[in-house]
């Protein structure tokens, strides 16, 4: 390191110690004279590592698949219902946050491949924020499932991924966690394609991390055998009825005890629904289980996964 970035080091350093009171700098001075940072830093090392695997994965992927990652055979429309219910084709694009994260999003856009508005009035300066969608998890938000909200004995448990689509979330399980059996359930067969392409080319066991293709109600067997379900929002890929009808079928299949991860509160989800009262008690919110890891995390980012246990 030169002395410039030592100089550069320590400004972000004091910019950021100028914004804590004396006990918490008394609590970072002995994190730091501990030497307790350095088996942190080491972690997070190891975390970055990690990630660099799922970074050539997502590489991998984008050669596979159109830039927009939507398969010409699917078929995805904006939900009537919920905080989604205002996208449409003008005012919205897909851009998969496993493929692209922030930085890889700003360079597309410099480069003019992305935009971040549209006009609403050709000629003019009225225009609007583009509302970007993602279909897949981001790297960070599967580090933060398996390294913050679940617990990390996972060795006998199965997770499920309900609509594994490009496979993100099993990675992220194959990378950052133990867990012994590790089942992506996908109905669109070029997704599934895909998922086994990157399970094959990068080697993973394929004792511990499979795809199903299937619509997942009607493999009640493989949700009722899971300890560990993982649903992404759904909104985009049915309608309401639907919807409903996989809530209901959840309910009669997933074991007491299971944990349910979600990117939207389930209260949110089944209010839009409208079955809220019906299905409140069928779960219970759980503190994560690693709390310890939480000092990785840029905890605003996180702030939309939620665990629940079933009841
Ligand atoms: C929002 S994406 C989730 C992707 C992935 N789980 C992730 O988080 O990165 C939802 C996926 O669910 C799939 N899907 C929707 N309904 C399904 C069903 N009934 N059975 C199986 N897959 C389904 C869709 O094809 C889509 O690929």
């Amino acid at each position: 390191m030169s002395e410039d970035s030592v100089v550069n080091t320590k400004f972000r350093m004091l910019e950021l110690l100028s914004e804590l009171d004396e006990v918490e700098i008394d609590t970072i001075e002995q994190w730091i004279s501990s030497l307790a940072y350095r088996k942190d830093l080491e972690r997070k090392k190891s975390l970055q590592r990690s990630e660099k695997i799922l970074i050539n994965i997502g590489n991998s992927i984008k050669k596979i698949v159109p830039f927009e990652a939507e398969m010409p055979t699917e078929i995805i429309a904006p939900p009537t219902v919920g905080d989604q219910a205002d996208c449409n084709k003008t005012n919205t694009c897909h851009v998969d946050e496993f493929l692209f994260d922030e930085m890889e999003v700003e360079k597309l856009v410099k480069k003019g491949k992305l935009k971040r508005h549209y006009c609403t009035d050709c000629n003019s300066r009225n225009i609007e924020d583009l509302i970007y969608i993602s279909h897949s998890m981001s790297r960070q938000a599967l580090q933060y499932i398996f390294k913050v909200l679940l617990p990390s004995d996972l060795e006998e448990k199965q997770i499920l991924d309900i609509g594994s689509r490009l496979g993100a979330v099993l990675y992220g399980a194959y990378h950052f966690s133990t867990a012994g059996t590790i089942v992506g359930i996908e109905m669109n067969k070029e997704c599934c394609d895909v998922q086994q392409r990157i399970i094959d080319q990068f080697s993973m066991d394929s004792n511990r991390i499979k795809v199903v293709h299937s619509d997942v109600m009607e493999r009640s067997d493989l949700v009722a055998n899971s300890d560990i379900i993982i649903i992404n929002v759904l909104d985009f890929f049915m309608n309401n009825e639907k919807h409903k009808e996989m809530w209901h079928f959840f309910k009669k299949h997933i074991k007491k005890g299971t944990y349910l991860v979600c990117n939207r509160s389930m209260s949110d989800t089944l209010d839009n629904l409208d079955m809220f009262e019906e299905l409140m008690d069928w779960l219970s919110i759980c503190k994560p289980n690693q709390l310890e890891n939480e000092i990785f995390f840029d905890m605003e980012d996180c702030n939309e996964l939620f665990l629940y246990t079933v009841n």
